[in-house]
Order: structure tokens, then C-alpha cells, then sequence
């Protein structure tokens, strides 16, 4: 059933309500478009992206959520080492639409660790997404080769690397390749998304393999059937999936900016007689920056993810789409033009 009601036009910078529609998902009434499609389109309005991306409007928020260039990344990097943080570089570059610009990535990568290396940045991790390995041009085949290529030098170059985790439709493909290449490389982790219902069983088999698993909430649309659609029932499974992951012998590594999440599996850390090397919390860049400082205070692994690059927008609305109050940033800029 998909019913539509209502007919309320606003033009401006294009956000119209059209109306309310039964989200059979979620099974409740939901205004179309959602605040989340408000704020892409806001976002994604030639005025918004040009003031946001303007020299003025970069200088204030790169660096801060995001780096324009791997150099201000590595600056970025430095300076939380000093802080006692780690850090966990992703290059934002533009969709990879054919083999040789999934090679091209593959290059920036070899290039960033090389960087790394030569500047002795300490706990260093680099996180890649399938999509950047070629694996929507290619197929798994090719994301593994690109894969083996990235972690065999930053291996090499005692760096690690994490693949990230995206759509629900990708995620068997994504823990094929990753364990392809986990087992030549082990330091090879991956990120979990709590949100998904197979993740608990995920999070015991990777424990048993003793893999690095970020795990997180999840940052996609939920599908009924393969998803918890409730935060309160998200937040539950991430305890029992961090539970687990403790209990059958991962490296944890816990990635959320919700206190109430992070004190419980500190808790059950603790409890199971984790030292503070054996497991670590990653937050994103400029998020909670006082959580990290009092994390860092009190023992804590702390491990802060810089994304840096020419696409690094798309990944500023991502962040505003999580916590529209992220946009008054941008509305304040445009308003003030
Ligand atoms: P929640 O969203 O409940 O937020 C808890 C509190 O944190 C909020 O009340 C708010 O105060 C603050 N907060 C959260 N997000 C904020 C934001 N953007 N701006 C300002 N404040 C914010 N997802 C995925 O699907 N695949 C992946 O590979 C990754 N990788 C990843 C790495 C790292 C290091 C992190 C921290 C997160 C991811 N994610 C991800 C994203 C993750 O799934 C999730 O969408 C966000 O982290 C938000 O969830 P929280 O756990 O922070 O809790």
C-alpha cells in the first residue's frame, strides 16, 4: 500500500511539501520529501554547494569535518597524534565510473601511505570503500585485486586498512572480498553496521577469525525484512554485536558518538579484561570533540576518521543529512550572502 494525501507547494530553494504518504516500511505516515531529502536538496542547491564549497566557507569547515587535500589531512593527522588520538584517512575522491579511475584511486592510496611512512605517522589506518576498489565497474574480482594492492603496501609500511561497509545489497559481496583477503593479510579489518539483522552472527564469525571489525550503527536506509527500522532496537543490537566481538576474540573497534553506546562497552571491556590496546573507539572528525578528550583522559584508544579530497561536500551533506542541526552552518551562510 502506498497511499499519498495532501498537496502543500512551497517553491524557494526548491522545498516543496507535496504531501504525507504511508511509508509501508515503516508503517506509519511519513511527509514526503523527508527532512533528510530536504536537507540533500537544500544542500545540493547550486547556491548552497557554491557558497559552501567558496574559498571563505572551505577554510571554516575543512579541517574541521573534513581535509581538501591529503597534505591538510596529514596536518589533520599530526596533530591528533600529539593529542594522544589515531586517525583513519579516507580519500573522498569522485565516483569511480570505469577501471582506470578505480586505478587511479588504488594510486592515491599507494601515494597516501607512502606519505604516511615518510612523515613516521603513528597509528595510522586508511579506509576504503569497495566502490572505490572498482567493484561497481568490475565486480568483486576486481575490488579484491585493488584491495591486495592497497593493504599489501600498507602493510608493508605497518599501516592498516579497514573496508568500509555500504548498502545492505553489497554486504555478502563486500565480506567475500574482505575475507579473500584477510587471509593473506590479516590486519585487513571491516566495518559491521549494527543496524542490519544478520550482523550478530557476522560479529561471532569474524570474532572467531580474530579480525579488526569497526563496528557502527550503520549510516543507510533500512530495509524491512534485513534491518532494525527503531534506533532504540539498532542501539540494542549494537551491545549484543559488540558483546560479541569481545567474547569471540575480535580487535573491537567501537564507531559511535553516543555516549550512553560507548560507556556500556567500556564497561564490557573492562569486564572481560580487555587492556586498552585491544580494542579502540573511532568517532568522525569535529563530532564530539568532547567526548574524544575525556575518552583520551581516561584511557581510551581513540581513533578519529578524516576523510580528505575533491568530493569532500558530498560527504559534508552526508554528515548534515545525520544531524540536520549540521545545516545551520550552511543556512547561515547562505542567509548571510
Ligand atoms: P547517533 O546517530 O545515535 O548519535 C549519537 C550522538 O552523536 C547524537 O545524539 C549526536 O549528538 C551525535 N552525532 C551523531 N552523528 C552526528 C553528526 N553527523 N553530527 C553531529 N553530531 C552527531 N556507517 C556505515 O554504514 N558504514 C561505515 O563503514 C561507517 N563507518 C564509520 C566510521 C566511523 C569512525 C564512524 C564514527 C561512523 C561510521 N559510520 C559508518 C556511520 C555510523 O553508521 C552512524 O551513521 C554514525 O556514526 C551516527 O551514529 P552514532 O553511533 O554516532 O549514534
Amino acid at each position: 500500500m502506498n497511499r499519498r494525501w495532501g498537496n502543500v507547494h512551497r517553491s524557494g530553494y526548491d522545498i516543496r511539501v507535496t504531501g504525507i504518504r504511508w511509508d509501508p516500511q515503516a508503517r506509519r505516515p511519513v511527509v514526503s520529501p523527508t527532512p533528510r531529502e530536504l536537507v540533500y536538496r537544500f544542500a545540493n542547491h547550486p547556491r548552497a554547494a557554491g557558497m559552501v564549497t567558496s574559498p571563505a566557507m572551505q577554510r571554516l569547515i575543512a579541517g574541521r569535518y573534513v581535509s581538501q587535500d591529503a597534505e591538510q589531512a596529514l596536518d589533520v593527522a599530526q596533530g591528533l597524534a600529539a593529542g594522544g588520538a589515531g586517525c583513519t584517512l579516507h580519500l573522498r575522491a569522485f565516483p569511480v565510473r570505469n577501471a582506470q579511475q578505480a586505478r587511479a584511486q588504488v594510486d592515491q592510496y599507494l601515494e597516501l601511505i607512502e606519505a604516511c611512512h615518510h612523515i613516521g605517522l603513528a597509528d595510522a589506518d586508511i579506509s576504503v570503500k569497495m566502490e572505490q576498489m572498482g567493484y561497481l565497474v568490475g565486480g568483486p574480482d576486481v575490488a579484491g585485486k585493488n584491495l591486495v594492492l592497497v593493504t599489501d603496501h600498507a602493510q608493508h609500511h605497518g599501516i592498516t586498512v579497514t573496508l568500509d561497509m555500504e548498502q545492505a545489497e553489497q554486504v555478502q559481496d563486500t565480506l567475500d572480498v574482505w575475507r579473500a583477503v584477510h587471509a593473506e593479510f590479516p590486519s585487513l579489518g571491516v566495518a559491521i553496521q549494527a543496524s542490519l539483522l544478520r550482523s550478530e552472527q557476522d560479529c561471532a564469525d569474524l570474532g572467531q577469525l580474530g579480525a579488526r571489525v569497526r563496528l557502527c550503527k550503520g549510516g543507510y536506509r533500512g530495509i524491512q525484512g534485513q534491518s532494525y527500522l527503531r534506533h532504540a532496537d539498532t542501539d540494542r543490537a549494537y551491545v549484543r554485536c559488540g558483546r560479541r566481538l569481545i567474547d569471540e576474540g575480535a580487535y573491537p573497534m567501537f564507531a559511535t558518538h553516543d555516549v550512553r553506546l560507548l560507556r556500556i562497552m567500556t564497561l564490557l571491556a573492562d569486564d572481560s579484561g580487555l587492556t586498552s590496546q585491544e580494542w579502540e573507539l573511532q568517532t568522525l572528525q569535529g563530532i564530539a570533540p568532547h567526548m574524544v578528550r575525556k575518552a583520551i583522559d581516561e584511557g581510551v584508544h581513540v581513533r578519529c576518521y578524516l576523510p580528505f579530497g575533491p568530493n569532500w561536500y558530498s560527504w559534508f551533506v552526508g554528515r548534515m543529512v545525520e544531524k540536520p542541526s549540521n545545516a545551520a552552518l550552511l543556512v547561515r551562510s547562505v542567509v548571510a550572502a
